[in-house]
């Protein structure tokens, strides 16, 4: 913090070459980039870039080998499936972003893992955006008894940052960052600057006390909130909701974490009481299809370290002079690519038809070993007939038409086994050494074999 008696001033600082400007401009004087000027605290020495740089203490050198590897202390939050996409539970000093769209369970879920932890360390919850009284009222309705829950309504940030030093708390939620503001700065909350500058002033007191901090971060389409991807450098772990809000499964995915694994998905169900854990997810993605219906492929997809099932499903038809591909949960790129490969190795034309592919309940699948399902999915949607009862497929897709495996494949071909699931097509490489009971494995080493085989299925 600057020491001078003289106010703090601001000044604008260009994100893309570091340039400064007392002034905001629409152009960079420095770079000639358009909109790049943000605001930041102008300090006497150092600067903007020494504020942000020095989120670590000073420490002496020391080689590698004389730095004692101790293991990080996790403190488990009550919530087993949170602490799995932690890795473990949350770590002393360490910041985690936790973001998603609003209303899909941020502050809910955030005030079952604070009410627990309450119970045995010191807890604060920082509401920004619902007053103290609307916090007691998602409690009760929790049913949570909150008794040792310590809770603030406040959005200024130096507000925040002494109570933090005098409450010492051992874990504080705050709710959202995008409400925060500094007094160092003019902008308003939410904007870039406020969001960074709150961010890394938090995690700075992190560092400094111990305290572990959740920072709450909404993701906002197009607007005048900064999103919480400016922040994921910032924090050591970064955690996304999704599912669709009108389901009431929600994943909680981990994007980036500096202790523990990062892809991990931690799965829960929306009930009146709050979020709650789901275990034994796998079965939770297929929908329930009394006969097979055209147009579905169920594929084995690894999440973290749990395979899940996910229903892909398709839907071609006939379309205009420009066909839409569109496609939800999956990227759409990669759509354009698998339909090139099947018209070119497999001959199965789609140039003239409209293609809609969908992953059943909001899961967003970003492995290629979910190629082979989208294909067998549209193709059994342009032949108008179903996949066999049973069916499940997995395996990556090449440019040349060929079927690559995907990893951990007996895992996969195991869990949908005890689904009772039993016709699989499968890269050669993932067939099985010894049979699965149940289950027939077609192994396949192309795309053309692929559609050759659901043929004659
Ligand atoms: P919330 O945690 O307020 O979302 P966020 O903080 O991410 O904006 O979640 C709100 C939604 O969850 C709301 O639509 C109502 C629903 N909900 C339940 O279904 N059951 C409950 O017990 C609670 C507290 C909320
Ligand atoms: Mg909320």
């Amino acid at each position: 913090m600057s020491t001078s008696a003289k106010p703090p001033k601001t000044q604008y600082t260009c994100s893309a070459c570091g340039g400064v400007s007392p002034k905001w401009l629409g152009k960079c004087p420095h770079c000639l980039a358009w909109n790049t000027l943000e605001e930041t605290v102008a300090e006497a020495t150092g600067g903007a870039r020494h504020r942000y740089q020095s989120l670590a203490k000073a420490q002496p050198v020391f080689t590698l080998s004389e730095i004692e590897a101790a293991d990080v202390d996790r403190t488990p939050t009550g919530q087993p499936e949170l602490d799995r996409v932690l890795g473990g539970g949350i770590v002393e000093g360490g910041v985690v972003l936790i973001g998603g769209d609003p209303g899909i369970g941020k502050s809910t879920l955030l005030l079952q893992a604070a009410e627990s932890l309450s119970q045995r360390v010191k807890v604060l919850y920082v509401t920004g955006e619902e007053s103290g009284a609307q916090v007691a009222l998602r409690a009760r309705r929790l049913g949570l008894s909150g008794s040792a829950l310590r809770v603030m309504a406040e959005i200024q940030l130096e507000k925040i940052q002494a109570v933090l030093a005098t409450e010492q708390p051992a874990f504080c939620v705050i709710d959202s960052i995008q409400t925060l503001y500094s007094d160092q700065l003019t902008s308003a909350p939410g904007s870039v600057a406020q969001v960074r500058e709150c961010a890394a002033q938090l995690t700075r007191s992190a560092k400094a006390s111990g305290c572990a901090i959740v920072l709450v971060g909404h993701v906002t389409k197009e607007g005048a909130l900064a999103g919480p991807r400016v922040l994921e450098h910032i924090v050591d772990t970064v955690l996304y909701f999704e599912g669709d809000t009108h389901s009431s499964f929600r994943l909680v995915r981990a994007i980036k974490n500096r202790f523990g694994a990062v892809n991990e998905i931690g799965v829960f169900a929306m009930t009146e009481r709050g979020l709650k854990g789901v275990s034994n997810p796998s079965a939770i993605f297929l929908s329930t299809h009394g006969v097979p219906v055209p147009g579905t492929c169920v594929l084995v997809t690894l999440e973290g370290t749990r395979p899940l099932l996910v229903e892909i499903q398709a839907l071609v038809d006939a379309g205009g002079p420009s066909p839409r591909r569109l496609s939800v949960g999956l990227d759409r790129d990669r759509l354009a690519m698998l339909l090139a490969v099947l018209h070119r190795h497999a001959g199965v034309d789609s140039a003239d038809q409209d293609v809609f592919v969908n992953a059943v309940g909001g899961v967003r699948i970003s492995e290629p070993a979910a190629d082979l399902a989208v294909l067998l999915a549209i193709q059994s949607s342009l032949r108008g007939k179903p996949l066999p009862s049973g069916f499940f497929a997995f395996g990556e897709v090449g440019l040349a038409g060929e079927v690559r495996p995907a990893p951990r494949g007996q895992e996969r071909l195991k869990e949908a086994a005890k689904l009772g699931f039993s016709v699989a097509l499968v890269p050669k490489a993932n067939a099985p050494k010894k049979p699965i009971e149940g289950l027939t494995v077609h192994a396949i080493e192309r795309i053309e074999e692929a559609i050759a085989v659901v043929r004659g299925l």
